[in-house]
């Protein structure tokens, strides 16, 4: 292997310029992701398990509580909230593009008794449905990792299965000092490890793209047969009038902005994320 060719790889590439892997759907990493969403102590992948029944208790809260809601969790995971939900007589669907999670969530929900319509897609491709839903849910910053367009169609097809006064929910980093969250450069070489089961080198760096409000996390891994994997991670950054002018595009309504959902934690808190209600 040519050390110019790690190095070519590792440069800062133009904005949205795609990798060529996808983290979620790997079968080895999504195993590792699996055991992380489910360790209720660490905010990674999932919150923690504190926060996410603070998180279900808000976005439940001011509805009527004798009137069961049809709710759509996009991203669901493991089902951490669907089955908060479930558990409060709502009827819930849950999407994931892993399969790993969705048939942790299955198994969870039958060992549980809980009646949750789980489905194993990729929430950008397949559709919603029309007037489907009283609630809408995208939780974890998620809409902030897709690309503008990718971002502008989901709104669009959530504002679609939404019913008529329905609420969409979701949360997203806000902007403030976003420019000092670059991670510094950091290397691992593993035996086996969160990126393969077999012996590998993570090459890890961040890249600023000011104007757009966004950074890259780029990982290169490269196995011992000398292939080289890039996953990147495009995170975009928001002030209050950016979500609005986003949300009012698909034209939703009632914008609430929430920055007190979370409890102080040593990863996101209230003076990172910002949690969204809002109305179609
Ligand atoms: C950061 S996790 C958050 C999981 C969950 N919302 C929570 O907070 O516990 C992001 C989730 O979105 C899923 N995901 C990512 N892209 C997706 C897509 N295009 N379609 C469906 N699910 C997706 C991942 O598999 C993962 O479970």
């Amino acid at each position: 292997m040519k050390i110019t060719d790690i190095i070519s790889k590792s440069e800062k590439p133009a904005i949205y310029e795609k990798g060529n892997s996808f983290m979620w759907t790997d079968p080895h990493i999504s195993k590792q992701l699996l055991q992380v969403h489910l360790n209720p102590d660490i905010d990674l992948a999932s919150r923690k398990k504190s926060t996410i029944e603070k998180t279900a208790k808000w976005i439940l809260e001011n509805r009527d509580n004798n009137k069961n809601l049809k709710i759509l969790d996009l991203g669901c995971g493991p089902g951490l909230y669907t089955e908060i939900f479930a558990n409060n007589r709502h009827r819930v669907t849950g999407i994931d593009i892993s399969k790993n999670s969705i048939d942790h969530a299955i198994k969870s929900a039958k060992k549980k008794g809980l009646r949750i319509d789980y489905q194993n897609s990729n929430y950008l491709d397949i559709d919603l449905g029309q007037e489907k839903y009283d609630l809408v849910v995208l939780i974890y910053a998620d809409l902030g990792v897709l690309l503008p367009l990718e971002r502008e169609k989901l709104l669009a097809k959530i504002f679609k299965a939404l019913n008529k006064g329905g609420v969409f929910i979701f949360d997203v980093l806000n902007d403030k000092g976003f420019k000092e969250k670059l991670s510094p450069k950091t290397w691992e070489s593993s035996k086996v490890g969160f990126w393969k089961e077999t012996p590998y080198l993570a090459l890890s760096e961040s890249f600023l793209y000011e104007k757009e409000k966004v950074i890259l996390s780029q990982h290169t891994i490269i196995d011992e047969s000398e292939n080289i994997d890039i996953y990147r991670f495009w995170t975009h950054f928001f002030s209050h009038s950016d979500i609005s002018e986003m949300l009012k595009q698909q034209n939703f309504k009632d914008i609430e902005f929430r920055e007190d959902i979370l409890p102080e934690s040593d990863m996101w808190n209230g003076e990172n994320v910002i949690f969204v209600k809002c109305i179609k």
